[in-house]
């Protein structure tokens, strides 16, 4: 089976398909760290955004996996064998991962590798385009919503842990460029499928949320 989650960012996806897969003991996938591995590589190897023909090189010469070091730890992220599950989320690599998220060829790159995930697995998936595009057949699929404003908050909470400063202005301002820039995009826009199962999780707990899910997945 596979259960496809998008939303925007910060509605909560990547905390709920985690806890969602293991609950029904499916394999969980981000896709949002596999485009964001290969802008830490154009980064770290000096390809500039602009060059769309070297971004589109770096893509097809680049080995990316998702894997568990063992059944209850996280998944990680390996960029060509190196864990690179924590450069990731670095603002430097956020705020950039939209140039190849906006490439056509290096979208149907990453559509493939995800389509090999779905091949004799039961999995949950999360992006922006899972429902739409990499599995449109998919059997269950959930888009995830929440207001600006709540994902801002939540955005804030987390950074204020690491100590990152940060206001609340500048984050709504990021997270809006966000939504425009995921939304706007001519191949694999964010968009709600048709048949998926609406949440806005903005007054709900995480723990509903997965409740939800779950009682949808199994309906
Ligand atoms: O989910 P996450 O915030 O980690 O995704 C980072 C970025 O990767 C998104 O803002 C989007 O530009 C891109 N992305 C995408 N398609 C996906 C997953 C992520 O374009 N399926």
């Amino acid at each position: 089976m596979i259960v496809a989650i998008d939303g925007p960012a910060g509605a909560g996806k990547s905390t709920v398909a985690k806890l969602l897969a293991e609950k029904l003991r499916f394999l969980y996938i981000d896709t949002g760290a596999m485009y964001r591995a290969l802008t830490l590589k154009a980064i770290e190897t000096g390809v500039s955004f602009s060059d769309i023909n070297g971004l589109i090189l770096l893509a097809q010469s680049t080995q990316l996996r998702l894997e568990k070091a063992n059944i209850n730890s996280e998944t990680i992220i390996l960029l060509d064998g190196r864990n690179v599950s924590e450069e990731i989320r670095l603002p430097e690599v956020t705020n950039s991962v939209f140039h190849l998220a906006g490439i056509s060829q290096v979208r149907k790159l990453m559509v493939h590798w995800q389509r090999e995930y779905g091949v004799g697995n039961d999995i949950v998936m999360e992006g922006r385009d899972i429902g739409t595009v990499v599995f449109p057949e998919a059997e269950k699929k959930v888009y995830l919503d929440a207001s600006v404003n709540i994902r801002a908050k939540r955005r804030y909470e987390e950074l204020k842990v690491k100590n990152m400063d940060i206001n609340m202005d500048d984050l709504i301002v990021q997270i809006k460029d966000r939504d425009y820039k995921d939304k706007s995009r001519f191949c694999g826009p964010l968009k709600m499928a048709q048949d998926a199962f609406y949440l806005d999780s903005s007054v709900l707990c995480i723990e509903e949320v997965v409740n939800r899910i779950f009682a949808y997945v199994k309906s």
